[in-house]
């Protein structure tokens, strides 16, 4: 089709100033990031005389107001919520203990997990038991003590058919489905809702005479900052489990929507901060529970509802102190200070900006630092690029919001892991001591052909 003619002339672009706003720059004094003196109402260089340098510190406080508001917030609009807390995000025992005091079950995903939380008191039915591996005596156990067990492969299921044999009566499992809603998919668990497979597992359970299939899981990724992402995983397990009450007569007890709510932390190479981003417990408690509510008198009786959120509990009730041990010249203009805790406590530096402050700020100029850890390696940077007024040598900075996968995905490399403490109203109290040689090297032995006269008084040959 031939063009129409256009008589209009070509105009050059305008370029206007945007009226003052919230994309403005703020003035240099208000970028100045703010000092932080105390935590849980403990002087932070008093915390660090008594405990040394890195120190983490648990405000458990903070830890109990998260579990209170997102509990209240779920079971406000839907009564039967229960809050699985997940272990592998923090499994140090106080802190499981200080959920568990506030009702929380565990969620766990191996035999030790499984442990940990049986230790602490947490009675088998009211775990749920998730991962895609599972050993037979962890499943075992597990049925054994009514766990809530989701399957997660074929592989899994057939083990778990083998061993229903040896059951008196039936016992109930739950599904781990596969729901795409997200890219890069994540698409390693579980089976897939829309693939069919799930019902082809759910109508294999069904022909089993000792398995009941009572529950559909669905963990559809972590750190997600859109509620709506998980108002459309709860309508695909519903949609699922009405259909599966309908075609095997099944009764579906509980729907499981998993974890990945997400903190105010900020991603790397995210335009706007995690604050900005982040939903309430509020917002993510209407997302789940509406479809609820709107499908409850299709089921035979409503559901119970799990959650087994991880960062959103533990993530902003923990910090970091670390020390300046040197500020060296960069190769550029940047700076860089160096710092006493390093990746090998801090893995999440991996993916998040951390906020950083100071405890002190002595009004020096601000300056652009590239924030490095003790470990001898290039990557070892715990960010990349942050202002702060002039640092020098001995300066206490505090890393905050560090309670999620730091310290379960922690490694002892080059420097032990430090102290742990937990920080209340009454007091201070170490929760894991500063790790010693000897807990490092205690495992290991010393081939005989190897021991010298030299050797034969070292630790390692000791006990021969
Ligand atoms: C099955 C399951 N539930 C819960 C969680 C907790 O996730 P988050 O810490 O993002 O809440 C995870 C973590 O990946 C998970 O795999």
């Amino acid at each position: 089709m031939p063009r129409p003619k256009t008589k209009r002339r070509y105009q050059s672009p305008e370029l206007h100033a945007l009226p003052a706003g919230p994309l403005e720059r703020p003035p240099a004094a208000a970028r100045r990031t703010s000092v932080l003196s105390t935590l849980a109402g403990h002087d932070v260089r008093e915390l660090v005389a008594r405990f040394g340098s890195p120190l983490c510190v648990v405000d458990e406080t903070r830890l109990r107001d998260a579990y209170r508001r997102m509990d209240a917030a779920f079971r406000a609009r839907w009564p039967d919520t229960h809050i699985g807390c997940s272990v592998k995000t923090n499994y140090l025992s106080a802190v499981v203990a200080v959920l568990r005091s506030e009702g929380a079950w565990g969620e766990v995903v191996s035999g030790f997990e499984y442990r940990l939380c049986r230790d602490l008191g947490i009675p088998g039915n009211e775990i749920l038991f998730n991962g895609p591996y599972k050993t037979d005596e962890d499943l075992e156990l597990a049925f054994r003590e009514g766990a809530k067990v989701h399957i997660d492969s074929d592989d899994e299921l057939e083990r778990v058919i083998a061993l229903s044999r040896s059951f008196e009566t039936p016992r109930e499992i739950g599904l781990r489905c596969s729901i795409q809603l997200n890219y890069p998919p994540w698409d390693k668990f579980g089976f897939g809702l829309e693939t069919g497979h799930a019902l082809e597992a759910a109508r294999a359970i069904a022909r089993e005479p000792k398995l009941r299939l009572a529950g559909l899981h669905a963990h559809v990724g972590t750190y997600l900052p859109d509620p709506g992402t998980y108002a459309r995983s709860i309508e695909s397990l519903i949609g699922f489990a009405l259909r599966l009450e309908r075609e095997l007569d099944l009764r579906i007890g509980h729907l499981d929507v998993g974890g990945g709510y997400a903190t105010r932390n900020t991603l790397h190479h995210t335009m706007l901060p995690g604050e900005a981003l982040a939903a309430s417990a509020e917002d993510y408690a209407e997302a789940i529970t509406a479809p609820l509510r709107k499908a409850a008198r299709q089921f035979r009786s409503p559901p119970r509802l799990f959650l087994e959120p991880g960062r959103f509990l533990v993530d902003e009730a923990v910090s970091m102190i670390t020390t300046v041990r040197a500020v060296k010249r960069g190769s550029g203009q940047q700076k860089a200070a160096l710092v006493d805790c390093g990746v090998h406590i801090l893995p999440t530096a991996f993916w998040y900006d951390h906020e950083i402050r100071p405890v002190e700020d002595r009004g020096g100029a601000l300056e652009s630092y590239r924030m490095v850890g003790p470990l001898c390696m290039q990557i070892d940077c715990v960010r990349q690029n942050l202002v702060l007024p002039s640092l020098r040598s001995g300066d206490l900075l505090v890393i905050q919001d560090v309670g999620a996968y730091n310290f379960s995905q922690s490694m002892q490399f080059i420097y032990m892991r430090p102290t742990y403490v937990m920080a209340h109203a009454a007091g201070v109290d170490v929760i894991r001591e500063r790790e010693s040689d000897a807990y490092v090297r205690e495992p290991e032995r010393l081939p005989a052909h190897l021991v010298s006269d030299e050797t034969r008084h070292s630790l390692l040959v000791r006990g021969r």
